[in-house]
């Protein structure tokens, strides 16, 4: 396995707006009781019993993790995201939602991955990650050989990584990662696909975001093998 941790840097802000008093008070209250704790990782770790887990990488606001999780209360959710406002996002809809399955990290989503046990994950998701449009950073884009190793090992055999995009350069770098590799069954049969968003897929922001500006959306599940 190449090393999937030699773009574990992290890029950009980790703070936008400053938070108001509600908002503090989550971060301060109720993000230590779901962080991610340090060593090892598994379910019981996790959530105190054994039950199947999902992780997305990057959830931006929360809104798909918490949906995701509202969806199937019997599963675990791990959600990571290095950017505070996210976070805060995220820590709005399990509190409105209750939700008591989801566990969040504030920071690289490979350092979770890198904890998790091998073959313990039943979904990956990655939804419209930063695109990185230009050829000289495209080692940055986390669809790249060395963290998609580290997906494929973190997925049950039969597990589901699912990616999203409306970012054309982004799309052909992923195809081409993906082409090459053997241990992924891309889950297409027609065009229709790719172009509608799965029953089960919750919208996310960027994705609102790039339909009110037109773009095509591409929806992509494929299954580890
Ligand atoms: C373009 S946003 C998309 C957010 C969300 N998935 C959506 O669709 O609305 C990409 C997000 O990925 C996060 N991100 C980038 N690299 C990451 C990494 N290595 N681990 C976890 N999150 C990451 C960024 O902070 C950002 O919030």
């Amino acid at each position: 396995m190449s090393d999937p941790l030699t773009i574990g840097r992290l890029y950009g802000r980790r703070m936008g707006h400053k938070l108001r008093g509600g908002q503090s008070a989550l971060v301060e209250e109720l993000l230590p009781q779901l962080s991610v704790p340090d060593g090892p990782l598994n379910s019981t770790v996790l959530f105190g019993d054994e039950r199947p887990m999902e992780l997305e990488i990057g959830f931006g606001a929360g809104e798909h993790l918490a949906g995701q999780a509202e969806m199937r209360p019997d599963r675990g959710f791990l959600g990571c995201e290095p950017f505070l406002n996210g976070m805060v996002g995220a820590l709005q809809h399990i509190a409105e939602r209750e939700l008591t399955n989801v566990r969040l990290h504030m920071g690289d989503a490979l350092d979770v991955l890198n904890r998790l046990p091998d073959a313990s994950l039943e979904r990956v998701y990655l939804l419209h990650p930063d695109p990185w449009p230009k050829a000289r950073h495209a080692k940055r884009r986390f669809m790249n050989t060395g963290p998609m190793d580290m997906i494929a090992a973190k997925l049950k055999p039969g597990g589901e990584f699912r990616f999203g995009t409306d970012h054309p350069i982004y799309v052909a770098h992923a195809m081409m990662i993906m082409s090459g590799r053997n241990d992924f069954a891309w889950q297409v049969r027609t065009a229709q696909d790719f172009l509608t968003r799965p029953d089960d897929w919750v919208e996310t922001r960027y994705e609102r975001k790039a339909r009110r500006l037109g773009h095509e959306v591409w929806y992509f599940r494929y299954l580890r093998t």
